[in-house]
């Protein structure tokens, strides 16, 4: 069984992948209620995309919320749990905090993986998309990797193997409770002047946080910073404050 969260395609894409060759029906976390989960399959997969060396938190919430008839059917069968995360570059020691969360629900992590894909990160100044021939490069060699790890999980050779950056141990335990204290502000979501209201923003957003009213979209409170809203936007009118003007836009042409 295969939960997944994505914002822009990319973990969608490996998802995908994955589920198709180890042969596990995969879940799509906003779209489902936790608490009606019941576990049928070989193994428990989660897939999600890293933001800022961490685990988003919809993830960390899903998996507090699995009914224990769910767990106890995952433990009792002694069936392996693995993840595989997404990122434009490194996820600190994201596995860890994963693994964390797991064993607060008495599950262990058997293994890890994480696949570079196209960068989705732009709301700090430093951060864009990737150039169009990093992302083709990306994406070219992120066909083999997800081979290479869906062989892994059919064939049961669990292992850890992460592209974890520098100080992973720091960017985990101090960089990700910034980013999730201030890293997202409701309030600088807003639409330019070349928005024509044709809500593909709104239909976007995986947790529905956008409301399409008569001067056009307005966002909520309940905002997970996956940014479809901003990269979706055909006019390149949906903006972050003053930060996103010049940013590129990137969604997985793959998925
Ligand atoms: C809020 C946010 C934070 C991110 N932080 C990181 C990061 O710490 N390290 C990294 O390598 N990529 C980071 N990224 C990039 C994404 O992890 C990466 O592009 C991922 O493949 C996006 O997956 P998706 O298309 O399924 O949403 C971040 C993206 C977002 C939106
Ligand atoms: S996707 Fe862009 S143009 Fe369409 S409603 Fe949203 S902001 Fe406006
Ligand atoms: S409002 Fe935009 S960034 Fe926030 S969850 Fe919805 S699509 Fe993602």
């Amino acid at each position: 069984m295969i939960y997944y969260f994505s914002g822009l395609g990319n973990t969608k894409y490996v998802a995908g992948k994955i589920a198709e060759a180890v042969g596990e029906d995969k879940f799509f976390i906003p779209d489902i209620d936790p608490l009606k989960q019941y576990f049928r399959g070989k193994s428990l997969g989660f897939l999600f995309p890293i933001y800022s060396w961490g685990v988003p938190g919809i993830v960390i919430d899903f998996i507090h919320s699995l009914p224990e008839t769910f767990i106890q059917e995952v433990k009792s069968n002694k069936l392996p749990v693995w993840m595989v995360c997404t990122c434009g570059d490194e996820t600190g020691n994201a596995p860890e905090m994963l693994e964390k969360c797991l064993l607060e629900r008495d599950l262990s992590l058997n293994g890890a993986w994480s696949v570079i894909m196209p960068n989705t990160y732009v709301l700090l100044p430093g951060f864009d998309v990737d150039s169009s021939v990093v992302e083709k490069r990306k994406l070219e060699n992120s066909e083999r990797a997800v081979q290479d790890i869906a062989e892994k999980i059919k064939n049961g050779i669990w292992e850890w193997k992460l592209h974890r950056g520098s100080m992973p141990y720091l960017r985990t335990k101090i960089v990700y409770p910034l980013f999730k204290k201030w890293g997202i502000s409701a309030k600088k979501w807003h639409h330019s002047s070349a928005c024509v209201k044709c809500g593909k923003c709104v239909k976007s957003c995986p947790v529905k946080n956008i409301a399409l009213e008569s001067n056009g979209p307005v966002w909520g409170d309940n905002c997970l910073s996956c940014l479809a809203c901003y990269h979706n936007c055909p006019y390149h009118a949906v903006e972050y404050g003053g930060i996103t003007k010049k940013k590129g836009q990137y969604v997985c042409p793959l998925k």
